[in-house]
């Protein structure tokens, strides 16, 4: 007898981020279609798609334009290797990117995931230091952030610092330094919001200071620590940070996997504090939550360092079989050219300021903690007590709770821990977010009213 779908799914499936005995025990979606910001499972019922598709989606689902640049480009060929070949979109979206990221960021080394992309940036700042003039060899170690998220791989989770996710692969990884997260609502040094004297950044200043010779580069997730619960830095963070490389000699990496193209109100996150970094990673949104694509950008200073005789052995060895694919090069193209013409970035603006008004209702209920946003980047943070800031113990799952009534009301939501995200598509309508922030508002009070 056929198996039904799901029994099939159960069968033969390990589901990412999944402990698999929760999932087989009980009922499950397949999604079948999406259109626009709603996605539609096999029963015909009809979603919002409320965290884009895991943060990526831009422009919704079967948007036009990008389906037609997938089949244009699928019409001359799927696949071929930059491994000893260029490709005509990968090209032309090189030099796309070069001309719409921060200054300075002047080379792109492609891959296909986060992930890849963080571990190009890693093994790049490492090499460089090795390969540049001057006794620099002992800079051979990263400094991170606590609740820092940079993908899943060996090396992306050796910078990480989200213990949940983490934990457990320590004899595994190699070391990095951790410094103080910004999580201004649970400040490490007891600062009040309105009174910052900016003591991570001081902290982070001393680890430096006491270790640069042995730093090759600092890692950060600009303006927001996604995974780790949606952390949203203080004004003026990020470029402090900036500084503090410069002065003693430490590149700076920036993560923008989740927060570039557009999803804080700018292209690029660095550029609410004019910052350039060293080496920057891109991906999700690149090609507009459609494929697998990403790059990781760096200057001409570290570029250089690589650029030799063969027999100088500076080669960067790094290369996957997908890297650049034509097909997510081609549809990447296509959603930076729908970014000028829909003019997605100055669309934003009043969403983005819709959506503040909204919250501020949610400050009032009695076990929302905290509301942090940033562009269209939000996340909600649900505690047991307001005034002691108590928080839920993780057996509880609050936030699954949250999302698993949300969906009944029809609307696709991810937690973080007790933080309920909400990262609609960029393109989405005022109504639309009205109506997703009221599904939002009603699960929040049915599971902790
Ligand atoms: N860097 C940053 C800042 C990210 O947010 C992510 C993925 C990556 C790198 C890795 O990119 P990837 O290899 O996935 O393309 N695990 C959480 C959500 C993670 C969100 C994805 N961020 C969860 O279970 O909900």
């Amino acid at each position: 007898e056929e198996l039904s779908l799901l029994e099939k799914n159960k069968k033969y499936v390990w589901q990412p981020f999944t402990q698999m005995k929760e999932w087989v025990e009980n009922d499950q979606l397949i999604i079948e279609r999406g259109e626009g910001i709603k996605l539609y499972d096999t029963a015909g019922n009809e979603y919002y798609d409320g965290v884009s598709s895991i943060w990526l989606n831009v422009h919704g689902h079967q948007k036009k334009e990008l389906n037609e640049a997938i089949k244009e480009q699928l019409d001359r060929v799927a696949h071929t290797t930059m491994l000893g070949l260029a490709s005509v979109p990968a090209t032309e979206l090189a030099e796309k990117l070069v001309e719409i990221t921060p200054s300075g960021l002047n080379k792109v080394f492609y891959s296909d995931s986060g992930s890849t992309a963080v571990e190009i940036a890693l093994k790049m700042a490492f090499q460089y230091w090795q390969q540049i003039d001057g006794n620099y060899g002992a800079k051979n170690k990263f400094i991170t952030l606590k609740n820092a998220y940079h993908g899943d791989t060996v090396g992306s989770v050796s910078v990480g610092g989200v213990d949940l996710f983490h934990q457990i692969y320590k004899p595994l990884l190699f070391d990095s330094l951790k410094a103080p997260s910004p999580y201004c609502y649970r400040c490490s040094f007891e600062e009040e919001k309105d009174k910052c004297n900016f003591s991570c950044i001081k902290e982070l200043e001393k680890m430096i200071k006491k270790q640069h010779k042995k730093i090759a580069a600092l890692v950060i997730e600009p303006l927001v620590q996604g995974a780790g619960g949606m952390i949203t830095a203080p004004e003026g963070y990020l470029a402090k940070v900036r500084e503090l490389c410069d002065k003693y000699n430490v590149l700076m990496i920036a993560d923008e996997v989740a927060v570039g193209f557009g999803r804080t109100g700018k292209m690029f996150a660095c550029e609410h504090e004019e910052v350039s970094p060293d080496i920057m990673t891109v991906a999700k949104g690149i090609s507009g939550g459609y494929l697998p694509i990403s790059a990781t950008l760096t200057t001409d200073e570290i570029y250089n360092a690589f650029y030799d005789d063969y027999a100088s052995q500076k080669t960067f060895f790094h290369g996957h079989s997908f890297t650049g694919n034509p097909l997510a090069a081609a549809v990447s193209l296509a959603n930076i050219k729908l970014f000028e013409e829909e003019e997605i970035i100055e669309e934003m603006q009043d969403k983005i300021e819709l959506v503040k008004d909204k919250l501020e209702d949610f400050k009032k209920l009695s076990h929302v903690g905290d509301i942090r946003q940033q562009g269209l980047m939000i996340g909600i943070e649900l505690v047991k007590e307001k005034a002691s800031k108590e928080e839920y113990s993780w057996e509880e799952r609050i936030g699954v709770k949250v999302c698993m009534v949300a969906r009944e009301k029809g609307m696709i939501i991810r937690p973080l821990g007790n933080v309920v995200v909400f990262m609609p598509p960029l393109c989405s309508r005022k109504g639309e977010l009205v109506e997703m922030l009221d599904i939002i508002y009603d699960s929040i009070i049915d599971i902790t009213e």
